[in-house]
């Protein structure tokens, strides 16, 4: 096996590894959120800062139940559409809720 196939075989295994603490939540966020949410969280894009989105490394921006988070990401809320019709389900809801906590240090 040459160094090329070994390089490859390595980078796939490394880029399934990485987001299994969240299922899908990390590849779906960075798809789907960042572009209003931002990619730390923070919601420091045209998009957030228009929307005034939450910050979600702060206190301030987690105080909501984890149950209405996880409606807001199936049915939306204000300028927030939902995705349930967008393939994502209440399971990955949850998760997408859970990688969302974990912005906050
Ligand atoms: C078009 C910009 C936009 C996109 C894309 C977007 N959101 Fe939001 N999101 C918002 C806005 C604006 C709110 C506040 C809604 C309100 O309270 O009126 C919100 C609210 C939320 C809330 C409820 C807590 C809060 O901040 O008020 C969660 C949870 C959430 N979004 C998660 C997500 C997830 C997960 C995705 C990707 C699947 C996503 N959002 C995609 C704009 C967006």
């Amino acid at each position: 096996m040459n160094w090329e196939i070994k390089a490859t075989m390595l980078t796939s295994a490394l880029l399934i590894a990485a987001p299994a603490a969240y299922g899908d939540a990390a590849a779906t966020y960075a798809a789907k959120c960042a572009s209003c949410h931002g990619k730390d969280g923070k919601g420091q894009t045209t998009m957030g800062k228009k929307m005034k989105v939450l910050d979600y490394t702060t206190a301030e921006g987690q105080k909501w139940a984890d149950a209405d988070g996880v409606k807001v990401i199936l049915e939306g809320k204000g300028k927030m559409k939902g995705y349930k019709d967008k393939g994502i389900d209440e399971a990955a809801a949850k998760d997408l809720v859970k990688y969302i906590r974990a912005f906050k240090k």
